[in-house]
């Protein structure tokens, strides 16, 4: 009884952190677009801020910005396109996909 117990208990362990641990991935993806993009891009990713009109930021709930592969858009954050800045040694890759599923978000909380 005893080792059944105690065989239940690492299975209980395992299920909570691997669900905290995907909330804090997300919480992590929006303070990361808090601290590194919102500047530019708004915190609903319009980019109608200052910044953002001034620059021609792209409205990232946008279909232009949408349609784009998961492929593509890492691509824009790591190497930078434009007038948007790379992230690529500033964010680690595991971030940039992170910020990359936190905009196919955006759209869905207009
Ligand atoms: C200094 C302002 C600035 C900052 C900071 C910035 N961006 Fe941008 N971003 C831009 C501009 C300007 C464009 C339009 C670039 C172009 O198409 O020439 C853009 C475009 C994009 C695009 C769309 C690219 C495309 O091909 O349509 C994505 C995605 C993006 N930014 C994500 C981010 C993320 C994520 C961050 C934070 C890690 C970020 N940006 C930070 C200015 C910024």
């Amino acid at each position: 009884m005893r080792k059944l117990f105690l065989r239940f208990i690492p299975t209980v362990i395992l299920c909570c952190v691997g669900q905290s641990s995907v909330t804090q991935a997300q919480s992590d993806a929006a303070k990361v677009f808090k601290t590194n993009c919102v500047l530019c891009h708004s915190a609903d990713g319009s980019g109608d801020s200052a910044t953002g009109k001034a620059l021609h930021a792209k409205d990232l709930r946008s279909d232009e910005v949408q349609k784009q592969s998961d492929a593509a858009l890492t691509e824009v954050i790591t190497r930078g396109k434009g007038k948007m800045p790379a992230f690529g040694t500033k964010i680690h890759p595991d971030g940039v996909s992170k910020l990359v599923a936190y905009i196919r978000e955006l759209p869905k909380k207009k």
